[in-house]
């Protein structure tokens, strides 16, 4: 791909770009901030470990100049803040709505044809947000967290039973915050199924650890987390630039599937040059439907916030 932005040269911005360099996915790199200075040095100092650590890819960084970022492939949107210590990812909603509605807007104004991926929180509100802020069809605006989510729940798996993590297969479904749907009755470890391995009661606190799983790391750093993150997102343009339409859970708009209408959620999808290439539609037990409807249902309370800031 010949370019790909990053818009945020903050922790998990930064972080983006630096394993997209290091994957040597584009051509070039153009990280943005709205702080003076911040993404040039950021991108000066990813460029200057290309020789030692091989890779080809130019990262150069601007200061709120969108006229740079033009004919990029994939737009990445990290601007925003992150959660403080006692913070709900929604409590981030009425500042982060407006910064990510203005960097769309540029954004697409340059790149029409991008491919957007959204990592600011609240998650699902703000790629609804980016939806409607670009007027891009729905299978190209997505959001980041599921890939987060899971990677979190599998280390916690591998941890439990002094497995790598490479041979934890989990799977989690719904909205970006404490009323995920992690699915154990979906995980796997080398293709045995995760409940032949450990006990219930075992399963259902790395269930809740999971959930809980942005919150612990703000709790220790006093601010929100960046290097799964940052991977996680790298993974996710990785599978579209490569075309290898891998399947992840990602939060994307809902149109019957999982017989929820017109929200952004995260599920399963099929990742390649489209963007979002078809949704998996899995069945549910009971239980895990309720738990899914249960967690649109707190997406939705927040997407009304955003419908009450009439910034569309
Ligand atoms: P950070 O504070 O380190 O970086 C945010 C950057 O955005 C700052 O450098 C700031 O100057 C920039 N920014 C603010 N307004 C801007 C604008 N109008 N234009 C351009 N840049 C602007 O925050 P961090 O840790 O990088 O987190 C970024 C966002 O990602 C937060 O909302 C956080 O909650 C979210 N997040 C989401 C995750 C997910 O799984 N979806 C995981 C981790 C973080
Ligand atoms: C996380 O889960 C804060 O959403 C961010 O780490």
């Amino acid at each position: 791909m010949d370019k790909i932005t990053v818009i945020g040269a903050g922790n998990v911005g930064a972080t983006v770009a630096n394993v997209l360099a290091h994957k040597d996915l584009a051509k070039e790199i153009v990280l943005v901030d709205i702080k003076q200075g911040i993404a040039e040095g950021k991108a000066l100092d990813i460029w200057q470990s290309a020789s030692i650590d091989d890779f080809s890819t130019k990262v150069i960084g601007v200061t709120d100049d969108y006229s740079k970022t033009a004919g990029s492939g994939i737009v990445v949107i990290t601007s925003g803040l992150p959660r403080k210590p006692g913070m709900s990812r929604d409590d981030l909603i009425k500042t982060n709505a407006i910064i990510v509605k203005e960097v769309a807007e540029k954004a697409v104004k340059y790149s029409p044809d991008a491919i957007f991926i959204i990592v600011s929180n609240p998650l699902d509100v703000m790629t609804y947000a980016a939806l409607k802020a670009t007027k891009l069809p729905a299978n190209k605006v997505i959001g980041m967290a599921g890939i987060l989510d899971t990677a979190r729940f599998s280390m916690f798996v591998a941890e439990a039973l002094n497995v790598s993590a490479r041979t934890v297969n989990a799977l989690l479904l719904g909205g970006h915050g404490d009323t995920m749907v992690p699915l154990p009755n979906h995980t796997s470890v080398g293709g045995v199924p995760l409940h032949e391995l450990l006990p219930k009661e075992k399963i259902d606190a790395i269930v809740d650890r999971a959930k809980k799983g942005g919150g612990e790391l703000v709790a220790l750093m006093g601010t929100s987390a960046w290097y799964a993150p940052g991977a996680a997102t790298a993974l996710m343009v990785e599978s579209i630039v490569r075309d290898q339409n891998r399947v992840f859970p990602c939060c994307v708009l809902l149109n019957g599937e999982y017989g929820l209408h017109d929200v952004y959620l995260g599920v399963p999808v099929v990742l390649g040059k489209k963007g979002v290439d078809r949704i998996i539609d899995i069945k549910l037990s009971d239980e895990e439907t309720k738990n899914l409807q249960i967690s649109c249902g707190a997406v939705k309370d927040v997407m009304k916030v955003l419908d009450d800031m009439k910034l569309f």
